[in-house]
């Protein structure tokens, strides 16, 4: 069965409008679901098989508040295989099922003394430092994707005015996207803060650049776990990383739930 009708049939009343995709430390966004149902990815064609401690690799299909929504927890990184089209069916299969919007979160590394860890940051672009992309082979003049505004304006001043309003700090910069699995090197770190970049992570560029394809407006959040390779006497592992964001992810979470549950279908 085609991996959309399977999902038509294990709920078929619901009929997600945004689509969101987990990374590290921020899995406890699903306790915020009700009328939830959750699918392994390995019931679903097409959809990864991670292998990355701390992704979970599950579709959930549910609501936040009154907005239905289908979360990705777990999603496919370059590093793993080398591919960067790993989350093009899954995108492609919710957009099918009606997700006008896509909301991502990431781990990230600062780049920034003043955005420590525990930091949220908002992505108001980001830099294709890893230069791959999932749209590689495909034809058609669709494939030139215009990424002005990739992260959609309303969408982030939607994002700042429910931070403000629970009172919490939502820091907001550019992304720049390194492609792994190792760590940066200090001189790495320092030619990306020369470069313009706020964070430095492994994932969510090419998720981006596969929605804004699709034609859907897209949020990012990056949980900040760490500061940049050389910025701390901090060791760098991914032991670290998921501690840290373990550690606020509770109340980044709760923050997300707000901003999601809030978001409007666009006319
Ligand atoms: N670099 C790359 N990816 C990351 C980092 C980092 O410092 N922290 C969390 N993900």
């Amino acid at each position: 069965m085609k991996t959309i009708d399977t999902l038509r049939q294990r709920a078929p009343n619901l009929q997600p409008r945004i689509a969101v995709v987990l990374g590290s430390g921020w899995g406890t966004l699903t306790e915020h679901l009700t009328s939830a149902i959750q699918i392994p990815y390995a019931e679903l064609a097409g959809f990864p098989q991670s292998g990355v401690a701390g992704h979970g690799g599950s579709l959930w299909l549910g609501q936040l508040g009154a907005q239905p929504v289908a979360v990705l927890s777990g999603r496919q990184h370059g590093y793993e295989t080398g591919a960067v089209d790993g989350m093009a069916e899954p995108l492609r299969v919710l957009k099918s099922l009606g997700c006008h919007t896509l909301v991502q979160t990431n781990a990230a590394g600062s780049l920034r003394p003043y955005m420590p860890p525990q930091s949220l940051m908002l992505l108001s672009d980001h830099i294709n430092f890893s230069q791959r992309s999932p749209l590689v082979g495909l034809g058609g003049s669709e494939r030139f994707v215009n990424m002005v505004d990739a992260y959609d304006p309303p969408l982030r001043a939607h994002a700042r005015r429910v931070a403000q309003k629970r009172g919490a700090t939502l820091f907001e910069g550019v992304y720049a996207w390194a492609f792994g699995p190792q760590f940066e090197t200090p001189a790495e770190i320092r030619m990306l803060r020369l470069l313009g970049a706020d964070a430095v992570g492994m994932s969510t560029v090419p998720e981006t650049i596969l929605a804004r394809h699709l034609g859907l407006r897209v949020l990012a959040l990056s949980f900040i776990t760490n500061l940049g390779a050389g910025m701390s006497a901090e060791d760098l592992s991914h032991a670290h990383t998921l501690q840290q964001a373990q550690l606020g992810s509770l109340s980044a979470s709760d923050l997300l739930a707000d901003i999601i549950a809030s978001i409007d279908t666009p006319s």
